[in-house]
């Protein structure tokens, strides 16, 4: 899935890049800091996400998820009495983490850097959409991270974040929402039922260079408790007399020196406002429902519950799939990538700009059927 670039949020990332501020310390870019201060709030309320809660401006949601990751070691390892930042992971009681079965690779990246491996994970199955299932979670005991999803990049599916927090909550576990994609489906009243309960995790990651349409690189990791987060990122308080170690950008991120992303998400979310926000997202997610309808109507098979703005078609056996991905990649009226949907060989359409309209629709179903027609075993 890849956004668009508002043109607010262009000029704005043009701004900064001219203004050459360092946004990693409110004193070398006080206009940062104080757009990413309003940001913040404008986020966590279109979000519906705590307003309490602490958030860091990122590359993307790799970072994003790494750096939540990264808190949530801190916070289940502090509760049974180990510093992490201080001691590392040598001798440090074991952490079990917890992932469904279509867990994004990126969670697995953040999990190997962080020392917890890709491959000791408790992995739980998922249902026909990729939706992790809550009655299969484990019994949960001692620190644990469970990664959910909302967002499947193939079905565009979300885990059932209220219920897995439930049961995690009870057992102290820390509930992780990877929501590179969906988590801005809470901002679009028509789709927001999508991600009920979403507010009941304690870590989100998300990209705002996905569907807020800013440029790249840009995500947003955000922690219920600013204080884990600041835990797991911050250096020595010393390092510069800083005069508010709280509010520090550079004590919420990886990152120290860093460009000042927060001004573009700033334009963005200006210019659009909530209602635009929300229409930008339904638009898309009404146009993958057109996709999805022509294609099945055309007679190929459609293999997920389009609930969001992705859809998943197959043009009949894995060969002819890919061929007829190819020759739409090559004709260029639009491009899609392909994938392989539970064993079966997929096309994957994501409706995710802000720029696209029913004609980019039309022409590109056009493009599809034309092609797909070129291949002709897949109709049924
Ligand atoms: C569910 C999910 N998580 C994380 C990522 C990683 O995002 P980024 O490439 O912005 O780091 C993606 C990218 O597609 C994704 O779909």
């Amino acid at each position: 899935m890849v956004g668009g670039a508002l043109p607010a949020a262009l000029a704005a990332n043009w701004l900064a890049t001219a203004w050459d501020q360092n946004a990693g310390m409110a004193v070398l870019s006080p206009v940062s800091a104080a757009l990413e201060t309003i940001t913040q709030t404008w986020l966590l309320d279109l979000l519906a996400l705590p307003a309490e809660a602490g958030v860091g401006f990122v590359t993307g949601a790799t970072m994003a998820n790494l750096s939540a990751l990264a808190a949530a070691r801190h916070a289940v390892l502090e509760r049974v009495g180990w510093d992490v930042e201080s001691q590392g992971l040598f001798g440090a009681p074991p952490i079990t983490v917890v992932v469904g079965d279509e867990v994004h690779v990126s969670v697995l990246k953040a999990l190997s850097l962080l020392g917890l491996g890709r491959e000791r994970l408790v992995r739980v199955s998922v249902d026909s959409q990729g939706r992790m299932r809550p009655e299969a979670l484990p019994t949960l005991t001692g620190p644990t991270i469970i990664c959910t999803q909302v967002g499947n990049i193939s079905s565009g599916a979300c885990d059932p974040v209220d219920e897995i927090c439930a049961s995690a909550h009870d057992a102290g576990a820390w509930v992780h929402v990877d929501g590179a994609l969906g988590l801005w489906l809470a901002a679009a009243p028509a789709q927001a039922h999508l991600v009920r309960g979403l507010a009941s995790a304690d870590s989100w990651a998300t990209d705002a260079h996905k569907w807020l349409n800013v440029p790249y690189d840009s995500g947003l990791v955000i922690c219920r408790r600013p204080e884990h987060l600041r835990a797991a990122m911050s250096v020595s308080a010393a390092y510069l007399e800083q005069q508010d170690v709280r509010g520090e950008p550079y004590h919420y991120t990886p990152e120290m020196s860093r460009r000042a992303r927060g001004v573009e998400i700033w334009a963005a979310l200006r210019s659009l406002g909530r209602t635009g926000l929300a229409d930008l997202i339904e638009r898309n997610c009404g146009y993958a429902t057109h996709f999805a309808a022509k294609l099945r109507g055309a007679g190929y098979q459609v293999l997920n519950e389009v609930v969001s703005n992705q859809v998943l078609v197959s043009f009949g056996d894995a060969d002819t799939t890919r061929q007829v991905i190819a020759a739409i990649q090559a004709e260029g009226t639009c491009w899609c990538g392909g994938t392989v949907w539970h064993g079966q060989a997929a096309m994957r359409i994501s409706v995710s700009s802000w720029a696209t309209t029913e004609e980019d629709v039309e022409r590109s179903l056009a493009a599809m059927l034309r092609n797909a027609a070129k291949f002709q075993s897949g109709r049924q």
